[in-house]
């Protein structure tokens, strides 16, 4: 029997996912078939219900159910915990496991794909919201040297630098025009892209041989990466770490991690 899973969304038409998984089953050699599934606004909870029914072993989810999908979970792994969303469940003897695979997937991107060791490194992330706080426990594994958190809304950067405290790394909460020093990775965790807006932080904040990254990405560099790009970072959009959070999840469900080459030549020829 073919193994189901899918990507639950709301829109899901535009997910990248169901295209990337069949590339990695082939490559692998796993026998798996990998679906959009729409869930209605009000219905998640019934959605993964109703997929666990059918057979299906495990899905990924996206916007807007991951800090929902928490609650569906009947245990959640340390990194899903930590984020407060779930991206990937496993439906596994009568379990319904919650991961996290996007902050791995972001840091597979930044050591791997761009060759950056996070080690040692100031790190300044910008923006507080879930995607930032899903970045900051594989962050901080990887052993940087400070991570700065600076927000539009200054209490929530001091707040989700409270809630990482105790895992042994300095983490700062600051405001956009009081971050301090310059940084070795910057990372772009606000939706601000969306709008075309850059988050206003000093020039200097990009160190010698930055790598700027945002979470976001299209068919154009952001406005972030511009500024960046122009304050002589090395700059990177999100479609890295799209790619990698799907091998972190694929190998979650089956035990192998692909290779992601295959697929970003695929995606960007
Ligand atoms: P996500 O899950 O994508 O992180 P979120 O939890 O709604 O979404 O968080 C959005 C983040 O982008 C927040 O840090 C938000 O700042 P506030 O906490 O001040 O709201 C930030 N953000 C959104 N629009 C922004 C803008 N135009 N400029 C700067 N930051 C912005």
């Amino acid at each position: 029997m073919t193994d189901k899973y899918c990507v639950i969304g709301n829109p899901i038409a535009h997910s990248k996912s169901p295209e990337i998984h069949p590339i990695f089953a082939r490559q692998t050699g796993q026998d798996l078939v990998y679906e959009r599934c729409l869930a209605p606004l009000d219905a998640f909870a019934a959605t993964v219900q109703r997929l666990v029914a059918e057979g299906y072993k495990g899905a990924n989810v996206t916007l807007p159910f991951k800090i929902e999908a928490v609650a569906v979970c009947t245990r959640l792994e340390e990194r899903a915990q930590a984020a407060g969303a779930v991206n990937t469940l496993v439906f596994a003897e009568g379990e319904i496991v919650g991961d996290n695979t996007d902050g791995p997937g972001l840091v597979a991107d930044i050591t791997r794909n761009a060759g950056v060791a996070m080690r040692g490194k100031r790190i300044l992330l910008l923006g507080a919201g879930g995607a930032a706080r899903g970045a900051l426990l594989p962050f901080i594994q990887q052993g940087p040297r400070e991570i700065v958190i600076a927000n539009r809304t200054v209490a929530t950067a001091e707040q989700l630098a409270r809630d990482f405290a105790p895992y042994g790394i300095p983490v700062h909460g600051t405001g956009f025009d009081t971050v301090a020093g310059s940084f070795d990775i910057v990372v772009n965790a606000t939706s601000g892209s969306l709008a075309g807006e850059v988050p206003p932080v000093a020039a200097s904040v990009f160190g010698p041989g930055a790598l700027a990254l945002d979470m976001m990405y299209g068919n154009q560099p952001t406005v972030f990466m511009e500024f960046a790009a122009g304050h002589g970072a090395a700059t990177r959009d999100g479609l890295g770490m799209l790619v990698e959070q799907a091998a972190e999840a694929f190998a979650v469900w089956r035990g192998v991690r692909p290779d992601t080459a295959e697929v970003f030549r695929k995606m960007r020829p």
